[in-house]
């Protein structure tokens, strides 16, 4: 069977996230979905560039009647599997419930740690310094209607360095864990959604 599963990923700023998909994409460790649209949330977000490099198409929906257009587009592309990669906006209850199962979020720490409400990209980290732990890292989950609270799906540590900076830390959590778990994650769910397909038939 030639069927992938239909990605879009949704992101707001660098897109390293997104670019360690296009990467797996490439080398097929992502061999069982395709990412088929990009969506921001700003304009100016650099992962919009990384998607046009890559002949992914993109769109922008601005604040005002976000959840309208988005299943709009989603509807569109023929969307099966929502991936969060660095997007800072919540998602509405009622939208995470029809997508039950096909949301997926990368969050920069060791889930319940340091996580739910205003823990985001570097914050995430100032606070595991803060708080002085020595193993931090990233976890992958289903989005539900719980800020980070969905089922966690991989998740890999990382050592804090004696010396490290919050952005010290945020690098080597993407290097050694989130662009590594991402596309682990994002294959693995693919994977289950293609042998239900197959199972229905
Ligand atoms: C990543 O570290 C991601 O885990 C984090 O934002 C960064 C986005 O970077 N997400 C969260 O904190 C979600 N709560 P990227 O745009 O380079 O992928």
């Amino acid at each position: 069977m030639n069927k992938k599963v239909r990605i879009a990923v949704l992101v707001s700023g660098g897109g390293t996230n997104l670019q360690a998909l296009i990467d797996a994409q490439k080398k097929e460790i992502l061999k069982s979905g395709k990412i088929e649209l990009v969506i921001s949330n700003n304009s100016n977000a650099f992962a919009l560039k990384r998607a046009k490099k890559n002949n992914i198409p993109f769109e922008i929906i601005d604040k005002k009647d976000f959840e309208e257009k988005l299943k709009e587009i989603l509807k569109l592309y023929k969307i099966e599997l929502i991936v969060l990669a660095g997007f800072t906006a919540i998602l509405p209850a009622d939208f995470v419930q029809d997508y039950d199962k096909r949301i997926i979020n990368i969050h920069p720490s060791l889930i319940p740690s340091f996580c739910g409400k205003g823990f985001y990209g570097i914050k995430v980290h100032e606070e595991a310094l803060k708080k002085g732990v020595k193993i931090t890292g990233a976890t992958t989950h289903f989005v539900n209607e719980i800020i980070d609270g969905g089922e966690i799906i991989m998740q890999k540590a990382v050592e804090v360095y004696e010396d490290d900076t919050a952005e010290k830390l945020q690098k080597r959590v993407m290097e050694f864990a989130e662009w590594i778990i991402l596309p682990q994650s994002v294959e693995k769910v693919c994977k289950c959604i293609l042998k239900n397909i197959l199972e229905e038939k």
